[in-house]
């Protein structure tokens, strides 16, 4: 049983974060997405929404599960039994903070490798920051997201208008 986990903030989860969970399922068998706190960011949907949103997304991909986690990644890799910690890498931009993070996670859970998958070009522009901004100057972001993260944004602009 080889099990991953997929770890970020998804605030929200993107159709390039979809295409990260498909990419890995195909290498693991088990992949957890996982959604750990990152200090510096203050989340547009609280913690549970997220968790909600990200198990509509992912609901019908077989073995897939979520959770969530507010201490260490690495030490919750370990604790699952996890051999692989997955990022997407989407450009040359993302290296340097991966980098940072791998080695670090690579010294507190040396058993857990970190694997880099490469999103579908459509989508190596996109982060969640693209889409709230879309969100937040009316901007459409329906092409960008999940069905259901879709259906929640556009809930949140009617009740905030
Ligand atoms: N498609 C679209 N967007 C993508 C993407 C993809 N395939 N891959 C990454 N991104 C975007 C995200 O949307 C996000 O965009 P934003 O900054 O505009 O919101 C950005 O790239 C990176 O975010 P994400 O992948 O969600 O990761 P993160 O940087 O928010 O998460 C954690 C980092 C949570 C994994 C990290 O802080 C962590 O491990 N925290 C736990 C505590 C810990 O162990 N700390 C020590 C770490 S060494």
């Amino acid at each position: 049983m080889r099990r991953a986990v997929y770890p970020g903030t998804f605030d929200p989860m993107t159709l390039g974060h979809l295409d990260i969970v498909r990419r890995a399922r195909q290498t693991f068998d088990e992949v957890v997405v996982l959604l750990a706190v990152n200090a510096d960011k203050t989340p547009l949907f609280p913690l549970e929404a997220r968790l909600q949103l990200v198990r509509a997304c992912v609901e019908g991909l077989d073995g897939v599960v979520v959770d969530s986690h507010e201490g260490l990644l690495a030490d919750y890799a370990q604790q699952k039994g996890a051999t692989a910690i997955v990022r997407g890498l989407r450009a040359i931009s993302d290296f340097d903070y991966e980098f940072q993070m791998a080695i670090v996670n690579r010294k507190l859970a040396p058993g857990v490798e970190t694997v880099f998958l490469m999103p579908s070009e459509e989508w190596s522009y996109l982060n969640s920051s693209i889409v709230r901004e879309l969100w937040r100057f009316g901007g459409d972001y329906s092409r960008l997201v999940p069905e259901a993260v879709r259906r929640a944004m556009d809930h949140l602009q009617r009740t905030a208008s």
